[in-house]
């Protein structure tokens, strides 16, 4: 498969938003190391193990790794995220932005919904939702209704290859349904930053979705960084899940959405995860590595106690996601909340005001106390899931 890394490498340094303690990616010299073959391995892999055979023990190796789990993930399940195209161009009127994006001879357009939120200040901090945003409102922050099904279809195993992004690059492009949607969603921040009339600080912003479209959330988190901060809601397998937990608890009998029944469901993958999707140990990446694409960024996992959603994988996939914020020095920037005994995507109370500490730190300004959230109804030991230790990296 012929990659885009060289154009990627170039073009993403370039969007990368400042962080407290890293630079975001790397640039030349970082991705996947010629010749890497991945064992099989029933157990997560090792984040802090490079392609090249390198153990990662400082925090400036991370950006590098970083890039390269962002290339493994593009290879064997999500498809190759398009770099920033030629033109994208952008107006804005009465409530709505209006984005034209350019490539290769085509040109697509679409539009999206920004509320405005009736008490703070403009330019205000955002939350894009992924076909809607379903967690409660934040006083002071904007919502933006990001139309992901136009972006590229779900509604189907077959409808890959359909959508707004397919007409740019073509039906047969790798790109999985959430891959496409994350695309959308870095051409709609292009166009929210050329757009001050649409008063949206787009330094402080934040992307959510619940269910399907938390699964796009979470992939969008990790695949942009100009998002402060990432909030998939009820993502279960696909999203906050990992591929390897969700196999071993079907196997345990419990009624769980696998990485195979994932492929036969919908078109929210890559063709090139296919043939990973019954044998998940041969992958080199899992979701708790979706996490590490966020760090050092603001991160916040809402999960709920469902079978189908996977508490167990939930829980032990974002356990050990936060091993890497630990080892970055930036645990108070991780959060993992699953409150059981509501329905789906129905927000609980008893989650607001974690959730609200992580809006006021990462969107309203800095000035919120939000620190380490860890919290679930089932109790899990994630070094079950792992055959490595992670480092107090320097
Ligand atoms: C191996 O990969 C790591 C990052 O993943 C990088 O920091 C290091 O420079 C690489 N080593 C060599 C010899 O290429």
């Amino acid at each position: 498969m012929k990659y885009l890394s060289s154009i990627l490498l170039l073009a993403i340094p370039a969007l990368a938003a400042p962080s407290p303690t890293i630079t975001e990616r790397q640039d030349a010299g970082c991705g996947i190391a010629s010749g890497f073959s991945y064992q099989t391995d029933a157990k997560l892999p090792d984040p802090f193990t490079s392609t090249n055979g390198t153990k990662i023990t400082t925090k400036a190796q991370w950006p590098c790794r970083a890039e390269e789990i962002s290339q493994l993930f593009q290879k064997y399940e999500l498809g190759t995220l398009p770099p920033k195209p030629s033109s994208v161009t952008a107006t804005y009127s009465a409530g709505s932005i209006k984005v034209t994006v350019s490539d290769g001879g085509k040109s697509i357009t679409f539009s999206a919904k920004i509320t405005t939120p009736s008490s703070g200040k403009a330019p205000y901090p955002a939350i894009i939702g992924i076909g809607g945003v379903s967690i409660p409102s934040q006083a002071g922050v904007a919502s933006i209704t990001f139309d992901n099904d136009g972006m590229a279809a779900q509604a189907s195993k077959s409808s890959h290859g359909t959508g707004l992004f397919f007409n740019l690059y073509g039906s047969s492009a790798t790109a999985g349904a959430t891959t496409a949607w994350a695309w959308g969603v870095s051409r709609l921040i292009d166009a929210l930053e050329m757009t001050p009339t649409a008063n949206i600080d787009t330094t402080k912003l934040g992307v959510s979705g619940c269910s399907r479209n938390g699964k796009g959330a979470f992939i969008a988190g990790a695949l942009e960084p100009r998002i402060a901060l990432t909030i998939p809601q009820e993502s279960g397998s696909g999203g906050a899940a990992c591929w390897r937990i969700s196999d071993a608890q079907k196997a345990a009998g419990k009624n769980i959405q696998t990485a195979g029944e994932i492929v036969g469901e919908n078109a929210w993958f890559s063709p090139n995860f296919n043939a990973y999707s019954t044998k998940t140990s041969d992958l080199p990446v899992d979701h708790h590595m979706l996490a590490g694409l966020i760090v050092p960024r603001g991160l916040f996992v809402i999960e709920n106690d469902i079978d189908w959603l996977g508490p167990v994988s939930t829980t032990g996939c974002q356990q050990v996601g936060q091993m890497i914020y630990k080892a970055m020095g930036v645990p108070e920037n991780f959060g993992f909340s699953l409150v059981g005994g509501h329905s789906h995507c129905a927000f609980p109370s008893a989650q607001a005001s974690d959730l609200s500490a992580a809006v006021s730190k990462f969107l309203l300004g800095g000035t919120g106390s939000a620190t380490e959230v860890s919290k679930s109804s089932v109790t899990v030991d994630p070094t079950t899931y792992i055959d490595w230790t992670a480092p107090v990296l320097t």
